[in-house]
């Protein structure tokens, strides 16, 4: 839950804080990268958009990597695809099957690409993540909020940490009671359609596959720095949560967490998370409540992410489809979250 940090008037030095920190922060990671304040270092990437730019995403491998083992710290992470990934993936808007390809070198690395060569479809895999959205595919407030992710990516965590402890919600507390009640068995394919940083890596079963997708590289890209703190292992893709790049029917645990207010499309956004889970799967939404996002529309700062640019947040109850089963609505945290599950039936 929580786009950001929610201050008020007397919690100001606490907004002040984190501002500072935040520009500590910036400057001291623009220094180390030797690029500008605000802007994300970027490596060429060789890879061209159907609308003929440049794009893709660097998840700060950087050069020197060989084969599909990017070597990061003291560890390695995979950065091929697994087969049962590649099982369960397709287009995200034709729903077309997808062929591994690789396909010339990058930075020395050879390219890989999934392909649909029926449909002319391409979608190429970066440091192991499979580019399913190129930015021009971008629009109306996904993109807004996908700039702003970015941006902010770095301080995500501080600020969303923070940001509950003002409101009276531990963090952790919140979301280890948040991961229990997606009920994940062993062996489960648990899906996020907004993993951000991945924040809920720490509180997931060891013995569940991860899958976990997001609009902002960015926030990707603290998410793989996560993993190999944590030495936690989950398949992320970059893509967006209305077109999912899953076949029909592949996840036992479907869930959203703190995007969905702000999602260009939340019907079909919902309509995908029931598309992808199996019969009987768990589906999972949360997000803040309009009295939160009022609150955080006064903080110097953060205002501009929400003030004239937004909607007024409805949880979207009446966008379950019917039939849905164990439906449930709750507010929780004193009315500043809400929470709505249900299950798609067998
Ligand atoms: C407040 S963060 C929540 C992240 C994470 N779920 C958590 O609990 O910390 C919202 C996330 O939603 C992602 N997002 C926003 N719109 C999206 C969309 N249409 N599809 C997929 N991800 C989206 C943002 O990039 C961001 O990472």
């Amino acid at each position: 839950m929580g786009h950001a940090a929610k201050v008020e008037c007397p919690f100001w030095f606490l907004d002040t804080y984190c501002l500072v920190l935040a520009v500590i922060g910036k400057r001291g990671y623009a220094m180390r990268q030797n690029t500008v304040s605000g802007a994300w270092p970027r490596r060429a990437t060789g890879l061209t958009g159907s609308d003929g730019s440049e794009y893709g995403i660097d998840l700060g491998f950087g050069n020197g990597e060989s084969g599909n083992r990017a070597s990061i710290g003291s560890r390695n992470i995979t950065t091929s695809m697994r087969t049962e990934t590649l099982a369960i993936l397709c287009s995200p808007r034709e729903h077309a099957a997808l062929e591994l390809e690789t396909n010339g070198t990058v930075n020395g690395e050879a390219q890989q690409f999934l392909v649909n060569h029926q449909h002319g479809l391409k979608f190429p895999i970066q440091d192991g993540i499979p580019l399913f959205v190129e930015p021009h595919q971008i629009t109306g407030i996904n993109n807004r909020f996908r700039k702003i992710y970015d941006r902010w990516a770095p301080f995500y965590d501080l600020l969303s940490r923070v940001g509950l402890y003002v409101l009276g919600v531990s963090e952790l507390k919140l979301r280890k009671k948040f991961i229990e009640t997606l009920e994940i068995n062993p062996g489960d394919r648990v899906l996020a359609t907004s993993v951000g940083t991945g924040s809920d890596l720490p509180f997931l079963p060891h013995d569940c596959n991860y899958y976990g997708l997001d609009l902002s590289s960015g926030m990707l890209k603290v998410c793989r720095k996560k993993m190999r703190k944590l030495d936690a292992s989950a398949e992320l893709f970059l893509g967006q949560a209305e077109h999912l790049p899953f076949k029909n029917d592949s996840f036992d645990v479907v869930y959203q967490m703190g995007g969905i207010n702000f999602f260009s499309d939340q019907e079909r956004a919902i309509h995908e998370m029931i598309r992808v889970a199996r019969n009987g799967s768990k589906i999972v939404i949360m997000d803040e409540t309009e009295k939160v996002a009022r609150t955080l529309e006064h903080i110097p700062g953060i205002n501009a992410w929400f003030r004239h640019q937004r909607r007024p947040i409805i949880p979207p109850k009446t966008l379950i489809p019917a039939g849905m089963e164990q439906v449930m609505y709750q507010e929780l945290y004193n009315g500043q979250a809400w929470y709505l599950s249900f299950r798609k039936p067998l």
